[in-house]
């Protein structure tokens, strides 16, 4: 299974009550990326998520993930979904402590702990600043504590997609600076793919490989992201890209 691309969506749509808030034509995620999708609040940036990671599944058209087509109502096994993690802007953690909860997901997939993996483990806290704060409970720590818990709990066990739905809103730049390091490092350790959905157009620069501009359920432009930043195509894209609020 040895495809360039983690998802190829064709033709999907997502409905609610009769407004269709989603529709794209064409999007692929390439292994090893970081895919940033901007666009002003209820563009369907969300919904779309959750077509990538089956919390909802699309109305029309097909996903291909992993080697295997799902169309509507269509969801991948659990041990295929399992590929999936998503952070969101405010993650729940469990009311036990930090080090419970990173290691929650190597658990659940029946991962025995041993030493190297004990090893494993205390880098990545190390690298986002928790390793002190390990035995300390989740559930009472700062806003941004908790989102590098989160991302610790989110990577831990090396999905093959990281999906990203405003990780760092309403962080401090020391966190989102931590946040944003991790996340480039990972990507490049383990070749997984990165969606990150992110209102901060100068963290997209930052990060992305790619960018897509969502408005209004479709994708006005998808593009690398020089090409994004310096000679966007679509008129939507430089009103966006100058600050102009689009609707
Ligand atoms: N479960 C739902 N039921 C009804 N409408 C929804 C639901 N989820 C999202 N929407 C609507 O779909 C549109 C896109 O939402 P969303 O994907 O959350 O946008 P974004 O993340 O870009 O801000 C919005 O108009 C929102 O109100
Ligand atoms: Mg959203």
């Amino acid at each position: 299974m040895n495809e360039e691309f983690t998802y190829k969506m064709e033709n999907i749509s997502k409905t609610y009550a009769r407004k269709t808030v989603l529709q794209v034509e064409n999007l692929n995620i390439k292994k090893g990326e970081i895919f940033c999708l901007v666009g002003p609040s209820g563009a369907g940036k969300s919904t779309l998520l959750k077509l990538m990671n089956f919390i909802e599944t699309t109305d029309t058209g097909h996903i291909r993930f992993l080697g295997k087509t799902y169309g509507p109502s269509q969801v991948p096994p659990l041990n295929l979904k399992r590929e999936v993690t998503t952070v969101f802007q405010r993650s729940a953690l469990m009311t036990t402590s930090v080090w419970n909860n990173v290691i929650y997901p190597l658990k659940i997939r029946g991962k025995k702990i041993d030493e190297n993996e004990m090893k494993r483990i205390e880098k990545i806290l190390d690298d986002l600043g928790l390793l002190k704060l390990k035995s300390r409970r989740a559930d009472k720590l700062s806003g941004g504590e908790a989102q590098r818990v989160a991302l610790a709990r989110a990577i831990v066990f090396r999905p093959t997609v990281l999906l990203l739905d405003e990780p760092t809103a309403n962080l401090d730049p020391a966190n989102i600076h931590i946040i944003e390091t991790i996340i480039s490092k990972y990507v490049q350790e383990v070749d997984s793919s990165i969606v990150m959905i992110t209102h901060n157009i100068f963290q997209a620069r930052r990060m992305a490989d790619r960018i897509a501009l969502l408005h209004k359920g479709k994708v006005i432009e998808i593009n690398s992201k020089n090409e994004f930043f310096e000679n966007p195509h679509e008129d939507v894209t430089k009103d966006f890209l100058s600050g102009r609020i689009i609707f």
